[in-house]
């Protein structure tokens, strides 16, 4: 039966249309869905004991109507909120009008997200695909092509960085310098070299001219939110420069406004040869991006590298969406100043000793807990209505949406104080 929500905690958000209803609300069971997932989903995931039937803003709703505050935007994908008008409007009328052609053929939404991407980025050209492991997926073969055209198979390595994540294909598995992750699906692809992030001296050491490509995440995001320095990225631009190799981005994480500026390469002075988005970039539709620079745009011809749902009209129609609002006026100036608002609450944590400190970038922020409880804490949080996210035992990581309101950051950072006080 329909229950009456009555607490509508993202009313007057900037969400103009506020959800009264809940038409789950009595339908579901989520006990019933719980013991579904236990027997027909294979348990790749270790997930976290509620089922959500709708999201609106910066908050989910289970089945119950009961609001969950969202500091995870599904792992950096709802970067603008749950179904922003914006977006909903731009899937819906795309799909009403046409879902899918194959890439045998032209599509407007696919020409103007390539555009929009392009010109606020690299220049260059773009290749759509699915997810982030499929971006760096074609990363990687751009970068053995481009390396096989200069000098033949022999400048075929691609260095990546310890603690990095580049996705779970075998591919970008190998690329993922975690050997945990690693281990149970050796052997890997040749041709890899990993070094420590940071570290000017291993990187010179690991350079040659058998390198074809260098591939690092600007911020590292499921390795717990490390930084990579300016000046780090200054030598790796350098080397990559002397030995001909490919600077490419992994911003499947960091892109699209999640460290304040619309590309996280763009706080800076190195410019990568390739970046790669997904993520947040069709607004919570699944959609990846390749874009390289003019000199490598057309490393790949005819033939080389396909998809059959890449830079379909429906993801693209809803990036173009995404990226009209991020372009808004005043809109990353917003993500800055809500991101520097929340790190200093954060700090104020590490000033009483409840945590070790903060890292991270505009709105992608971790702190490190003196001992390692990360997941009760999250636990702990769900139970409150809060959703949290810990990349290890000792380090929680913030992706909240972009949109977040400094009322909510305060909620979070309220749970946080009084929850690691009473550990
Ligand atoms: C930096 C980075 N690259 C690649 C990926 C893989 O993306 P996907 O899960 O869409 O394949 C992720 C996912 O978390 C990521 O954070």
């Amino acid at each position: 039966m329909k229950k009456a929500q009555s607490f509508h905690p993202d009313k007057g958000s900037i969400f103009s249309r506020p959800r009264d209803d809940n038409a789950a609300i009595g339908r579901v069971d989520m006990t019933d869905i719980f013991q579904q997932y236990g027997q027909y989903v294979m348990p790749t995931y270790s997930r976290q004991p509620v089922a959500f039937v709708r999201g609106h803003g910066c908050y989910l709703y289970d089945a119950q109507g009961n609001a969950y505050l969202d500091f995870t935007s599904g792992l950096s994908i709802n970067n603008l909120g749950h179904c922003h008008p914006a977006v909903v409007k731009a899937i819906r009328e795309q799909a009403g009008e046409l879902i899918h052609t194959c890439n045998l053929y032209y599509t407007e939404p696919g020409a103007a997200l390539a555009r929009l991407l392009s010109e606020n980025s690299l220049g260059g050209k773009v290749f759509f695909a699915n997810s982030g492991a499929e971006a760096n997926e074609c990363a990687i073969k751009l970068a053995r092509k481009h390396g096989r055209d200069l000098a033949g198979e022999g400048k075929h390595r691609i260095i990546t960085l310890e603690g990095g994540f580049h996705g779970r294909t075998m591919a970008t598995l190998t690329a993922t310098a975690q050997p945990a992750k690693q281990a149970p699906f050796k052997p890997l692809l040749p041709g890899f070299t990993y070094v420590p992030a940071n570290d000017d001296a291993a990187l010179a050491a690991a350079m040659n001219d058998s390198v074809c490509a260098l591939m690092v995440e600007p911020v590292q995001g499921e390795g717990g939110v490390h930084v990579l320095t300016p000046e780090f990225l200054q030598v790796a631009r350098e080397l990559t420069e002397k030995h001909e190799a490919l600077l490419i981005f992994d911003e499947v994480q960091t892109g699209l406004g999640r460290t304040g500026k619309l590309f996280a390469y763009q706080h800076g002075h190195v410019i990568p040869d390739v970046m790669t988005l997904a993520k947040s970039l069709g607004g919570a539709l699944p959609i990846g991006a390749v874009v390289a620079a003019p000199a490598y745009a057309d490393v790949l011809t005819p033939g080389m590298h396909a998809s059959t749902f890449g830079g379909g009209p429906v993801p693209c129609a809803a990036g173009v969406a995404v990226l009209t609002e991020l372009l808004a006026a005043g809109f990353m100036e917003k993500v800055c100043s809500r991101g520097e608002y929340m790190r200093r609450q954060l700090q104020a944590l590490a000033d009483a000793g409840l945590t070790e400190g903060v890292r991270g970038m505009g709105l992608m922020l971790a702190v490190d807990l003196p001992r390692p409880h990360a997941g009760e804490i999250v636990a702990r949080a769900l139970k409150q209505r809060i959703i949290l996210n810990n990349t290890s035992e000792q380090t929680i990581r913030f992706l909240p949406p972009l949109i977040v309101e400094e009322r909510m950051i305060e909620q979070v950072v309220e749970f946080l104080r009084t929850a690691l006080k009473a550990h």
